[in-house]
């Protein structure tokens, strides 16, 4: 069967199709059927099955005989060390670390918050609470202690699990401190928190509340895999919206199991024995799918990497490990290829290695550029497959299905919609376009297994933010068209997030910081164009009238606060001051048309624009800055 009559079946029948694709999951007791719609449209799938994640995703193929094979291998050319763990230590050690936080109190429910860097132990963590049906939500270790204590409060977890410290190239991440201030900052209090302690610096430990990850499992009795239902949550991930609060987006365990199984084989072409290697980190949701549970559910080899595309220690690391490790399917995102591109333009790097295992080249996190995906042809021999998707809907979108079928790769477009995924083309009005023309990319309800069901603790958020814009509908807050032959082209967003190195960040969150300034009156953020990162932010600062502060000592304490409150992965470096921001008759910032201005893009002056003479100022500020170079409004 090829992509067509694979995406026709699903449409014939969704039902059948998804309860067919759970056949590959094991459950203790089989759903009676895939889609529960009673709640709609809030949407649940196999919601009366009983399943666990962790027996899919390890203990099942240790009892399938496949105990010595590999689950995890671990790289870190930051300490010089590769480990590997078979899928039967791997279960030893998760029951082990259950075992322990179910002594302490942990039940099915409760939350866990880990806060770990790419070390094996994270992957444990996060199976552990699967185990005992805890809900994990991983903090990305590049955000500051502030945005910890803001899903603390948020999640309200039982148990912390974290690392004395993360290494990054130039230095070690102090990761200790940064988790006492968080707790301290929170209003809600864990009942204890367990630390692995690092070589590279072991952590103080508060007496009566800390725990090490050693100590803590000394002599426990190991846990079983705990069934449940099918729509129980199996973690939160927190991701960017438009306002400084997070949304913490709901996984449930059912649909999670059976979309990323189907995605194992289907789109990434990855089965039992065979080496996978996602170039991400855990705290993002390409980490969770497809470093953690979708590899350990095929039964695959996953590898988890502690190291950076260029200068860990050179631009050829990427290609030396999937030599070493034999990976069939790699994943990364295009801006650490543009990293590595920037290095290594002829590819010398690429030649050094035997690259004959691996099958395509994956990316996703942002849009993949005409050029950068030129020059991985060109210098890997194998598809580039660009793919999209997003932390809400944890799966593909769209993408090439090799598994299935290689489809023509057209470059620009992240190809077709898979299987469950009914995607729209609409305009402001919920009217669908024609072929070609730009929209609002929309997807009819239901969303397939494995998206989110909902917001943590926020469910009329989630209708709000996805479901009423268009409704019958997910809006998927990105803008694009579709082509003749269905390829989809994903060219911006429609709101305030932007994408910086694959990293989807809120401006909104840092003008709630910048606004916190006593000298700024008022602040817009924009992402502008990056070679490198594809966007960084860019702030514009109105000071206080009256303000006598030099206004480079304004910025630079505004960038100290962003680094200090969001975390040095917003990489906010750069600002200006204005001494007013436009705005439409009724008050919104313009910032689109700002952003259009410091791309050097064509824009149309905005209709309800209240004064067009400020646009000047702020092209004006933008060209000192070293933006806004050639174009001028039409
Ligand atoms: N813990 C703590 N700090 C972190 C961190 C982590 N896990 N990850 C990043 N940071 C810090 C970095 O140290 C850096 O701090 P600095 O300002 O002190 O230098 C800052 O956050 C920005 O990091 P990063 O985005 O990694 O930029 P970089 O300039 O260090 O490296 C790239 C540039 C392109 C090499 C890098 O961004 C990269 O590898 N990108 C790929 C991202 C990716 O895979 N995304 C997943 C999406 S699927
Ligand atoms: P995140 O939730 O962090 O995975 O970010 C999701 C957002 O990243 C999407 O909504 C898009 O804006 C962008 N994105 C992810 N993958 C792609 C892609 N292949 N092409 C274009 N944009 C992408």
């Amino acid at each position: 069967m090829g992509y067509s009559d694979i995406y026709r079946e699903w449409q014939t029948d969704p039902e059948a199709f998804w309860m067919k694709a759970a056949e590959d999951i094991h459950w203790y007791k089989k759903p009676s059927k895939a889609l529960f719609d009673e709640n709609a449209p809030v949407y649940e799938w196999f919601s009366d099955g009983l399943t666990n994640t962790c027996y899919n995703a390890v203990d099942r193929h240790v009892e399938a005989g496949r105990g010595g094979q590999l689950a995890i291998m671990h790289e870190s050319p930051i300490t010089h060390s590769t480990k590997g763990l078979t899928y039967r230590e791997l279960r030893d050690r998760v029951a082990s670390l259950a075992g322990a936080l179910k002594m302490r109190g942990v039940e099915k429910g409760d939350r866990v918050i880990i806060y770990m860097p790419m070390i094996p132990e994270a992957l444990e963590a996060m199976l552990a609470c699967a185990r005992i049906g805890a809900v994990h939500s991983v903090v990305f270790g590049g955000f500051a202690a502030h945005e910890l204590a803001v899903r603390i409060d948020d999640a309200k977890p039982t148990a912390i699990i974290a690392a004395s410290c993360g290494l990054e190239p130039n230095r070690v991440v102090h990761y200790k401190p940064l988790l006492d201030e968080a707790i301290e900052q929170a209003e809600h209090k864990p009942d204890f928190c367990v630390i692995f302690q690092r070589e590279q610096e072991v952590a103080k430990l508060v007496e009566g509340r800390d725990f090490s990850w050693h100590g803590f499992q000394y002599g426990v009795k190991p846990a079983d895999c705990v069934p449940v239902e099918g729509n129980h949550p199996a973690y939160i991930l927190y991701t960017s919206g438009t306002t400084g609060q997070p949304k913490g987006v709901v996984r449930t365990t059912g649909g999670h199991l059976v979309a990323l199984q189907w995605t194992m084989k289907n789109i990434y072409n990855v089965g039992p024995g065979e080496r996978f290697w996602a170039a991400s980190d855990v705290g993002w949701v390409v980490g969770h799918s497809y470093i953690c549970y979708g590899p350990l559910i095929a039964g695959a080899e996953t590898l988890v990497f502690e190291g950076k595309p260029i200068g860990t220690p050179h631009a050829g690391v990427f290609w030396k490990i999937i030599q070493n490790h034999r990976v069939k399917s790699f994943f990364t995102a295009p801006t650490a290829l543009r990293a590595i591109k920037r290095e290594d333009p002829k590819g010398e790097w690429i030649k050094r290695y035997k690259l004959h295992d691996l099958q395509a080249l994956f990316l996703a996190g942002e849009r993949a550029d005409p050029d950068t995906i030129k020059w991985a042809q060109e210098h890997l021999n194998v598809p580039v497959i660009d793919h999209w998707w997003q932390t809400e809907t944890g799966w593909a979108i769209a993408a090439n299905p090799i598994g299935v079928e290689t489809l023509p790769v057209k470059i620009g477009s992240p190809s077709v919609a898979m299987p469950g995924y009914d995607v729209h083309i609409l305009d402001e009005g919920g009217h669908e376009v024609p072929d070609g023309t730009m929209g609002a990319i929309a997807i009819k309800l239901p969303l397939p297994p494995g998206t989110l069901q909902t917001l943590w603790n926020a469910e009329e958020r989630y209708r709000k933010s996805y479901l009423e814009h268009f409704p019958g509908y997910y809006e998927t807050g990105d803008a694009g068209y579709k082509d003749e032959d269905g390829y989809l082209y994903i060219m911006a967003r429609t709101d305030d997030v932007i994408n910086v190195a694959g990293h989807r960040l809120s401006t909104g969150a840092m003008e709630e910081v910048l606004a916190a300034h006593p000298d700024v009156a008022e602040c817009a953020v924009i992402g502008v164009h990056d070679d490198l990162k594809g966007q960084l932010p860019f702030g514009f600062l109105c000071l206080n009238s009256g303000s006598d502060r030099k206004p480079e000592d304004v910025i630079a304490e505004c960038v100290y606060q962003v680094r200090d409150q969001i975390g040095p992965v917003a990489a906010f470096r750069h600002a200006c001051i204005v001494d007013r921001l436009p705005k439409t008759r009724s008050g919104k910032i313009l910032r689109a048309t700002m952003q259009k201005i410091a791309d050097s893009e064509e824009y149309k002056m905005p209709a309800t624009i209240d004064d067009p003479a400020i646009l000047d100022e702020i092209t004006a500020a933008l060209r000192d800055a070293g933006y806004a170079k050639v174009r001028e409004p039409q």
